[in-house]
């Protein structure tokens, strides 16, 4: 979920909404606000996106100058009018992210004291509790302190109050809030993105921080309710950095970015000139590290586990790579002077958070890879190594999984090069192949046409079968995830290997394979499964190099050929036609490509 707050000057409505879209991201399965009239609450709220929300307001506007918004990713409560916050009685109105773990018990309790609940969330007790404490004489700020005791869980609020037009309180437990310093307003937002086009100067709230707004300061409490200083900080986002340009979707703006972003990304670790890389000083010394554990969700996992073949195969150092919400409950025993390696996007996903705070403490050194370095993951961590991805706003992940690759990789050469497993002659190699990776990847973006005329193939399919081999093999997971995601189509990745032991039963000349096969050394392996496949009626979709469409293209129902280039740089130019195929196959089927229907960019709920 999204949540905004803004105490101003002029009427809020327009700007809480203009913020919701930019939060759009968080979920998009209903949205409200709430403003003061008058000094008593008036809500406005719709089921779905958010133009329901804006058509709502302009048959009923609302002109206070001080208001909460949310965009809600439904966890308990099924998507409806009643169940999008703000929720609110005649005293206060809340929005909230997260979820309230003991809302059972607190429901009951309050419900056994005469209090009736209207929604079926998690989040309605919070302003029953509220008024509770209003009516026992306790002023606002008094009364939210009193509240935020109770609960447990993950969240953050916003409240405002009936006849409080120069008053606001945000909290913060779990999920992230952020709060923006105006001339003469003040904000309140789930991320810096939110708040771009407003201000640029922001303060990330801590762990158990509440905050107090008027029209001029903010003034921090601590978990304790002691006053706090905490630092503002300029932010480099800029309202230009979050349209879509001339491109018809953010996935595909950012599928375009891949280049530059890569490039960035890379630079950051591999001076072009020197071709060696050059990590900051993380405090962590790579040749003594007895194990890495990696953890992560969803497209973050799939980098995870290619990072696993190159640390294996270049730096010899034992890999375990695990999905956050198994391995924070599995209770793996953890060796000393292990790594614990978190890879997030948004830093907020609460699975890896809480594999990450596992991994603390069983005495890990924690390293995270993130693209929001003001996020909690990194802010848990030992160490941070960052992606220069900017903001990706599409939900489905695509530049972001490519600068974790990058970045991933260059931490593979160093790891290597401090174990002393490769010689100076292979290090310059590799690098040479990673620093034109940006020029590769921008050829593979001119098979755009191609992978459109494929996926107008594509696009009757039931399911489809994605196979690959080794650091290939993460590839084909991701490009089935893609499909999934964004077209609604039934996919698979599956090792090439395992084929045969299962899956082939589906094949048949309604399913297309893809299969992601460069020309070496597992090559005729590969290759040897596109011919079972074949014999059995498949129709393949082969997408590799010159020399393997040579080899096993020519019964191949479709190919795209890619650039040449080293295996270990393989992984980040083969994800391209996957993300390209699974974008061209949803704009031709006509579903939201950026948003799709029960997904959310970031899941800061378990
Ligand atoms: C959500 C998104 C995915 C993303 C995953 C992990 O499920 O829809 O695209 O891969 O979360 O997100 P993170 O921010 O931790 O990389």
């Amino acid at each position: 979920c999204g949540i905004i707050g803004i105490i101003g000057l002029a009427p809020v409505a327009p700007l809480l909404v203009d913020g919701l879209k930019r939060l759009e991201y968080r979920g998009y399965d209903s949205a409200g606000i709430a403003t003061l009239t008058n000094g008593s609450i008036d809500r406005r709220r719709a089921e779905g996106k958010l133009v329901n929300l804006s058509e709502l307001l302009e048959r009923q506007p609302v002109d206070g100058t001080i208001g909460i918004g949310h965009t809600r990713w439904a966890t308990h409560g099924r998507p409806s009018e009643i169940n999008a916050h703000p929720h609110a009685n005649e005293r206060v109105a809340v929005v909230h992210n997260g979820i309230i773990e003991n809302f059972k018990e607190l429901r009951s309790e309050l419900a056994a004291a005469g209090h009736s609940f209207e929604t079926e969330t998690d989040s309605e007790v919070v302003v029953h509790l509220v008024r509770d404490y209003l009516e026992k004489q306790m002023s606002p700020q008094e009364a939210v302190a009193a509240t935020l005791k109770r609960l447990e869980g993950a969240f953050a609020l916003a409240f405002v109050f009936a006849g409080r037009h120069d008053l606001m309180i945000g909290a913060r437990r779990g999920s992230p809030l952020a709060v923006g310093y105006g001339e003469g307003e003040m904000f309140l937002g789930s991320d810096a993105l939110a708040l771009a086009p407003l201000t640029n100067r922001i303060c990330y709230l801590e762990e158990g921080d509440w905050v107090e707004l008027t029209k001029e300061a903010a003034l921090v409490h601590d978990a304790e309710d002691r006053p706090v200083e905490r630092e503002v900080k300029q932010t480099a986002f800029s309202g230009a950095m979050i349209g879509k340009g001339e491109y018809r979707h953010f996935m595909q703006k950012e599928i375009f970015e891949q280049p530059a972003v890569i490039g960035d990304s890379l630079h950051s670790f591999l001076d072009p000139l020197s071709g060696t890389v050059q990590l900051p000083d993380l405090g962590i010394d790579f040749s003594a590290i007895s194990r890495i554990t990696i953890s992560a969700c969803g497209t973050a996992y799939f980098a995870g586990l290619i990072a696993k073949y190159w640390f294996e195969q270049i730096a010899r150092q034992p890999v375990e790579v695990d999905i956050a919400s198994e391995f924070r409950y599995r209770e793996a025993p953890m060796p000393e002077s292990g790594l614990g390696l978190f890879v997030s996007q948004s830093g907020e996903t609460i699975d890896t958070l809480e594999a990450l705070r596992y991994a603390k403490r069983c005495g890990q050194t924690i390293l995270s890879l993130v693209n929001v370095p003001e996020s909690a993951i990194a802010r848990e961590s030992d160490a941070v190594l960052q992606t220069l991805a900017g903001p990706e706003i599409g939900v489905a992940s695509t530049k972001a999984f490519t600068t974790q690759l990058t970045v991933l990789a260059c931490l593979a050469l160093a790891t290597a090069r401090a174990r002393g497993s490769i010689d100076a002659a292979r290090e310059a190699a590799l690098s040479q192949a990673l620093l034109e990776v940006p020029a590769r990847v921008a050829e593979v973006l001119n098979h755009d046409t191609t992978i459109r005329m494929i996926a107008a193939d594509m696009m009757e399919a039931r399911d489809v079968l994605y196979l690959g081999r080794g650091s290939l093999y993460p590839i084909a997971l991701e490009g089935a995830l893609k499909l999934k995601e964004i077209s609604y189509i039934h996919a698979e990745g599956y090792a090439a290997g395992e084929m045969k032991h299962g899956p082939i039963a589906l094949i048949d000349e309604d399913v297309p394979i893809v299969v992601c096969a460069p020309a070496g050394p597992l090559f005729e392996k590969t290759a040897a499964n596109v011919q079972e496949v074949i014999a059995r009626g498949g129709k393949v979709i082969l997408i590799s190099d010159a020399e393997g469409i040579a080899r096993a293209g020519d019964e191949a129902a479709h190919v795209i050929e890619l650039p040449p280039v080293d295996p270990f740089v393989a992984p980040l130019l083969y994800t391209l036609p996957m993300q390209l195929l699974a974008y061209h196959t949803a704009v031709l089927k006509g579903t939201d490509v950026d948003q799709p229907r029960n997904l959310a960019k970031a899941v800061t709920v378990e």
